[in-house]
């Protein structure tokens, strides 16, 4: 496939796997992808198994990322985990404002950005998450609430970082619900945040920035979406929990 803007899928393991289990799947992706060069490919394991994981894919083309982390450097915030240890495991990626977080950890915008902000601070590209409630859908407020998550979970971003910041659409009676948003539902609001960005910053950096569909992406349904013009990526929870169905996803998506 062609495309202006190189796909990144990436793996969201929530709280699952062992560092036995994470190596077991890393290894067996190392296998399945050794080839594939025009995906970025992420996993986003706990953060009990980065360590390991992180030696497992040094010589290969899997890039590791983070599900969360925290707004501050340092300092007393028990249970917390900063941008500049996550860097020591060679963590790339960040997936931040997940709608979980949102929901169980009431992350809010603010939050979100201070979080971005904090992530570029340490040169760890952050996936930020937008999505809306399946009543708010059918209460025709997607647009709306798309609009307004994306602006303040961007806030204090500069151009230069927003270009390098991932966005990831992942309308919320989607995940992990088994029911996907259909290839033109997701491609219509790729390109409503899309148009959001051009207004917020310029075209030119709306053209540049990837951005994810996440929602019960699966082997049979990815490559249709990944063909939308502007889907630049998925972002896969129960799918990436395992080799074959994580590693079909992105063969199929080529
Ligand atoms: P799902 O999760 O693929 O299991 O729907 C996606 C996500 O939450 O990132």
């Amino acid at each position: 496939m062609d495309k202006e803007r190189k796909l990144i899928i990436a793996g969201n393991w929530k709280m699952n796997k062992t560092v036995a289990e994470g190596l077991d799947l890393v290894n067996g992706l190392k296998r399945e992808l050794a080839a594939v060069k025009e995906v970025d490919i992420i996993v986003c394991p706990p953060y009990t198994a980065l360590s390991e994981v992180s030696k497992a894919i040094l010589d290969s083309n899997i890039r590791l990322g983070a599900q969360t982390m925290s707004e501050h450097q340092n300092g007393a915030y028990t249970g917390e985990i900063a941008a500049g240890m996550l860097k020591e495991f060679s963590v790339r990626y960040v997936i931040l404002g997940h709608s979980e977080r949102r929901q169980y950890q009431k992350e809010s915008d603010a939050l979100i950005a201070a979080k971005a902000v904090a992530a570029h601070a340490a040169a760890l590209k952050p996936i930020v998450c937008v999505g809306e409630l399946l009543e708010e859908r059918e209460s025709g407020r997607t647009e709306a609430v798309i609009a307004s998550q994306l602006e303040g979970s961007l806030k204090g971003l500069t151009r230069a970082q927003v270009e390098e910041t991932i966005i990831a659409y992942e309308p919320v009676w989607a995940i992990g619900t088994g029911k996907v948003a259909s290839p033109q539902q997701a491609q219509d609001v790729h390109a409503f945040i899309r148009s959001r960005l051009t207004a917020l910053y310029d075209e030119a950096i709306s053209r540049r920035v990837r951005i994810q569909y996440g929602g019960s992406v699966k082997a049979s349904n990815a490559r249709e979406l990944m063909q939308q013009p502007d889907v630049d990526g998925a972002l896969v929870g129960g799918a990436a929990l395992e080799i074959r169905s994580f590693s079909d996803i992105i063969k199929n998506s080529i």
